[in-house]
């Protein structure tokens, strides 16, 4: 039996420099991550109560089986992540079984229902943003698409389809949420920084939108609005700032990341031309000889690959850490209570180890069914357990027949694809992408 040995016991950067080590993750965090992994082995200690885990069975230990001994509490209200989300009565930030009555009423909003709509409303958004789109003209692709999804998931969740104006709203409160996750320098939120300022204004005009929503919560339709539905009359009932809470990380985990995910793909596709020819040749078929619907979505195979494939390469959840609430351990080594605990996507997805060609964008990996039997904390861009992502099969079906139907229509070309680089924000954010749409 291997001897269980502590903390300070367990390989990493942490021998170095404090200094050095904030430097170097602040500086370029998935390098640091990486390097931590493929130097010091499945288990990292990053600093005196902080580790790193990377084996897939280890990360599965810690989502999955040991989840209800983690917090997210402590760790996403602090520091960097609490001026980005400072929501904290919102499930997302609660914990055990606060966070339980919470998911409990949210739940039953998310099932199968809502991404049978997802794939009904769909067609008319994308109709909707690629009417202004002309052969040759430069386009925003992450803008474009951000207002998309917004009146899509707004209009499924709440009855009420955000306009582009309020799309511009959620888009300048989103803006120093990202840049602030992404600042070494923990300022207090006090100081009148200018982007603490336009944090400020952002929530100000956030919070106007949302009361727009919950005016009349007697009115609201169970139909129409099945998630506001499930928030306005569910237990426990929810103070206006609870609900308040509920509705903005709502808003913002849908906002970004099916974006997010969209434009990754469309970059993979547009640097892939034998992929983006079958997406192409798929989706004119599927769109060709099936309604808006579910139906649909299976008659896009490679699409969906493509997606996986791309949910892989750049996750736009790219890390998530815990603290521990109790003494674990893990591969050996005695964690005690207090740690925060982090597990990357960033680093699993591409661990040469576990993948064959990690770096490479391979959709057929998928089709042939091998990546598929991997173990699951391998690949988890939606989280694992309890706790994962409560919009996945939403946020699937937007992404796929988004992706699709771009493709379809147009053959994408980057502007300058020598700009492009991943920011690692609260989401893995793609920078510097201008399509131009081509006719195939
Ligand atoms: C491609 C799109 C998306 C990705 C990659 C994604 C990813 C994730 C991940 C990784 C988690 C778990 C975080 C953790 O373990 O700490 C999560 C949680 C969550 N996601 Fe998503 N998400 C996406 C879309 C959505 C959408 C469309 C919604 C809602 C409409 C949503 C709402 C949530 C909520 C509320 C949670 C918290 C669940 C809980 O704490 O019980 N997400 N998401």
């Amino acid at each position: 039996m291997t001897a269980v040995v502590t903390l300070a016991d367990i390989p990493g950067p942490a021998e170095d420099s404090y200094l050095g080590n904030l430097h170097a993750f602040s500086s370029d965090p998935l390098a640091f991550l990486t390097r931590c992994a493929r130097e010091y082995g499945d288990v990292v200690r990053l600093g005196d109560h902080n580790v790193l885990l990377t084996g897939p069975e280890l990360v599965e230990r810690m989502l999955v089986d040991r989840n209800e001994v983690f917090s997210k509490k402590g760790v996403e209200n602090s520091g960097r992540a609490a001026r980005g989300r400072g929501f904290p009565r919102a499930m997302m930030n609660s914990d055990g079984a606060d966070w339980k009555a919470k998911r409990h009423r949210l739940q039953p909003a998310f099932g199968r229902t809502l991404a049978v709509k997802a794939a009904e409303l769909v067609d008319a958004q994308g109709e909707r943003m690629l009417a202004g789109w002309r052969p040759g003209e430069p386009r925003d692709l992450h803008r474009d698409v951000s207002v998309l999804v917004l009146r899509l998931v707004t209009g499924l969740m709440f009855g009420d389809e955000f306009t582009a104006r309020d799309a511009a709203v959620v888009a300048r409160l989103v803006r120093p949420i990202m840049e602030l996750s992404t600042s070494p320098l923990l300022l207090p939120d006090w100081l009148p920084t200018p982007r603490h300022l336009r944090l400020k204004r952002g929530l100000r005009d956030m919070d106007r939108l949302l009361r727009r929503l919950t005016a009349d919560p007697a009115a609201v339709d169970p139909e129409r609005a099945p998630v506001l539905h499930a928030l306005v009359t569910g237990t426990p009932a929810p103070s206006p700032d609870e609900l308040r809470d509920e509705l903005a990380t709502l808003v913002l985990s849908a906002f970004e990341t099916s974006n997010d995910a969209v434009v990754w793909t469309s970059v993979l596709l547009a640097r892939h031309p034998g992929a983006a020819a079958r997406v192409r040749d798929e989706a004119v078929a599927a769109f060709g000889s099936t309604p808006p619907g579910l139906a649909r979505m299976e008659r896009l195979p490679y699409t969906n690959a493509a997606v996986r494939e791309s949910l892989r390469l750049y996750s736009p959840a790219w890390m998530t850490s815990r603290d521990s609430t109790a003494d674990l351990e893990f591969g050996g080594f005695a964690v005690p209570a207090g740690t925060t605990v982090t597990v990357s996507q960033w680093v699993n997805h591409r661990d040469p180890r576990h993948w064959e060609r990690a770096g490479e964008f391979d959709p057929e990996r998928w089709l042939e069914g091998g990546a598929r039997k991997m173990p699951r904390g391998s690949y988890f861009p939606f989280g694992l357990g309890a706790r994962a992502c409560i919009g996945a099969s939403l946020a699937t079906t937007e992404t796929v027949h988004i992706v699709a139907d771009i493709w379809r229509r147009h053959r994408l070309e980057l502007l300058d694809p020598e700009r492009i680089t991943p920011r690692p924000a609260l989401a893995l954010q793609p920078m510097g992408v201008t399509v131009v749409p081509r006719p195939w």
